[in-house]
């Protein structure tokens, strides 16, 4: 029995804690109503006279421990808890809040729209979803004409007559609908076409437009615009124009820039040509000027049209298209400004 004792009151010495909770279990074990303590005083009674006298001395040794145990931790957690709270600073600075990130297509836009604002042109806007007039037809592709197949369009159940627009060049027509020359305007905004999706192509897109109007203005205009463009944008300075086809342009180019054959990147993406394609421009056709009242011997203008998507992807190297639609906060977040 004495032994007993004994080995509890070694117990008790020895415990430690830094948990108020592992504390309080520990005071129920001993302490308690029905802990050991009580347990043993409830004994005392069997224990031999002879024996009494130890028996009684033990259990208040171990009472007196015990009790003395609990209170010392108790203080003691208590102080540090207390220590804790006056080392709060309220002058210190709080966590940085974590700042979000432009997406890349906006942050391409915004650039390709700061260079075409610094030479006079605005930016007008229109609605995603069109009618045949604004995206086709005004533009030179009246019904049943075969360049409308160049892009397949999504059209709305409800009214055929009205599709999702497969370019911005609608934003145009219903520019020249309400504005006289002289027109100068980009046209930024999202596009669609029913193509199937890859790493190279998406059924939605990005694209840039832009409308110059005025008296007199020739494919030299155009040119020095387009060469002016890419310096800004791509630091190039060498561009060339291929004959193409446009609709709504005559003459039409396609428009590539030397981008190099410097690195091995350089050469995977021109094919090991060196040049780029990155737009289709062109004069804007005569017939297009009359469709929106706008007399064609007194006015000229040029035209062209180039993919957000396109440009990022070059900028950024970014390998797949799908990238931009995904919102992968992994991909997403790369494009932080640094501050
Ligand atoms: N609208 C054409 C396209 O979406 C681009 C373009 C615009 C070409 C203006 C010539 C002139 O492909």
């Amino acid at each position: 029995m004495i032994q007993e004792i004994d080995k509890y009151l070694e117990e008790v010495k020895s415990f430690e804690t830094k948990d108020l909770k592992e504390l309080e279990n520990f005071r129920i074990k001993f302490l308690g109503k029905k802990g050991i303590l009580n347990q043993l005083f409830a004994e005392f009674k069997n224990v031999p006279n002879e024996e009494k006298k130890l028996f009684g001395q033990k259990i208040n040794q171990l009472k007196q421990v015990a009790t003395g145990k609990v209170q010392s931790i108790k203080e003691n957690l208590e102080n540090n808890l207390e220590e804790q709270g006056s080392q709060l600073d309220l002058s210190r600075p709080g966590y940085p809040v974590e700042i979000g990130s432009r997406h890349p297509i906006s942050i391409v836009k915004n650039q390709i729209i700061e260079i075409f604002k610094n030479i006079g042109f605005n930016v007008s806007e229109g609605p995603e979803i069109e009618d045949d007039w604004h995206n086709f037809t005004a533009l030179n592709l009246p019904e049943y004409h075969p360049a409308r197949d160049m892009q397949d369009t999504f059209f709305l159940q409800q009214n055929p007559d009205w599709l999702l627009r497969t370019h911005t060049s609608s934003v145009q027509t219903r520019y020249m609908e309400t504005h006289q020359p002289p027109i100068r305007t980009i046209s930024p905004g999202r596009v669609y076409r029913n193509e199937d999706i890859s790493a190279r192509s998406h059924c939605i897109f990005h694209q840039v437009e832009g409308l110059y109007i005025d008296k007199g203005v020739s494919f030299a205009d155009l040119k020095q615009t387009l060469l002016y463009f890419t310096k800004e944008m791509f630091g190039k300075s060498k561009i060339r124009l291929r004959p193409s086809y446009f609709p709504f342009t005559e003459p039409s180019a396609e428009v590539d820039i030397y981008w190099g054959l410097e690195t091995e990147t350089d050469k995977r993406i021109t094919k090991g040509t060196g040049w780029l394609e990155i737009m289709g421009a062109g004069m804007v056709d005569p017939n297009v000027l009359q469709n929106m009242n706008i007399d064609p011997e007194e006015y000229t203008g040029f035209a062209f049209g180039m993919g957000i998507e396109r440009i990022a992807m070059l900028l950024y190297q970014i390998q797949d298209i799908r990238m931009f639609y995904e919102n992968d906060m992994r991909f997403l977040s790369q494009f932080k400004p640094i501050i």
